[in-house]
């Protein structure tokens, strides 16, 4: 995501918020008192100093495709760019308040209890996805919006309109879910008419794309999305603790002809999957 695609994301974000504080929607029905949540205040003097307060949940490690390293360069150059374009206005400050998730869920949400204490008004991040569960479930109840770039899994591209919702006040900006890849693992095999699929994988690969369990939570999207077509049966498999030389011998208990049939050559499946990538 470049400057320029984050500097549109802010100014909406600006304007959404801007109009979120006049007309509260808060899911919770008691509400807290807090002054502190007003953009202006007013100090001993009388001087009057307005600030938007957003919390930046993500790993402080460079180990993760999106942490804090990273992410927080690229805030600040959005954020001097909209001063610059006059769409953030001179008289309000847009204060970032960076919180290390360390990518784990309790981190993330006393990272999110801390954020609230010190009176943010949305969250960017956390992107690994249990943080994105634990944060997104009681950010509606915080009345502070959660935009991230991360939240891969199913239950994350499921409906957020109403309170009731699970993730309602959580909003996705990344470009792609495990939703989406299901789909064109799925499309492929429409294209051959496969009605079977052995699903194997590595429970905890890809840890720096979404955190813990990254695989095994693209698999369940993929079981979701297949259980939902109804036409197709499935079988699973995870490679967890075994060596590569093992696969083979795998492959043949695990697969083996339950899983052949007549079908296209493998050069003609090349030419499809450059077809779907090009
Ligand atoms: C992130 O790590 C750096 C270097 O270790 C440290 O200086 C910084 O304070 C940390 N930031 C947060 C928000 O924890």
């Amino acid at each position: 995501m470049g400057p320029r695609c984050l500097t549109k994301v802010i100014a909406t974000l600006l304007i959404t918020i801007m109009c979120a504080t006049i007309a509260r929607s808060s899911c919770r029905e008691t509400k807290l008192a807090r002054d502190c949540e007003a953009l202006c205040s007013k100090n001993q003097r009388g001087f009057i100093s307005c600030e938007l307060r957003a919390a930046v949940l993500l790993p402080n490690n460079t180990l993760f495709d999106i942490s804090l390293y990273k992410v927080m360069p690229v805030l600040d150059l959005a954020v001097s760019r909209l001063k610059a374009l006059k769409i953030l206005p001179n008289w309000l400050e847009l204060k970032l308040l960076p919180k290390d998730d360390h990518c784990d869920a309790t981190y993330a949400q006393i990272a999110a209890i801390d954020s609230y204490a010190e009176c943010v008004h949305l969250f960017f991040g956390p992107a690994c996805d249990y943080c994105v569960a634990n944060v997104g479930r009681v950010a509606k109840f915080l009345n502070a919006p959660l935009i991230t770039t991360g939240g891969f899994t199913f239950d994350f591209t499921e409906s957020k309109i109403v309170c009731s919702d699970e993730y309602f006040m959580t909003t996705r900006i990344g470009t792609l879910s495990f939703r989406d890849i299901s789909n064109v693992f799925v499309s492929v095999m429409d294209r051959y008419n496969w009605k079977k699929v052995h699903l194997v994988y590595d429970p905890s690969g890809q840890r720096k794309i979404a955190g813990k369990h990254t695989c095994q939570l693209m698999m369940k999207s993929m079981v979701q999305f297949i259980k939902l077509r109804g036409d197709i049966t499935f079988g699973n498999f995870d490679i967890e603790g075994m060596n590569t030389e093992e696969y083979r011998e795998s492959l043949k208990t695990n697969v083996g002809n339950n899983y052949a049939g007549t079908g296209p050559k493998w050069g003609t499946s090349k030419f499809l999957w450059k077809n779907l990538f090009l």
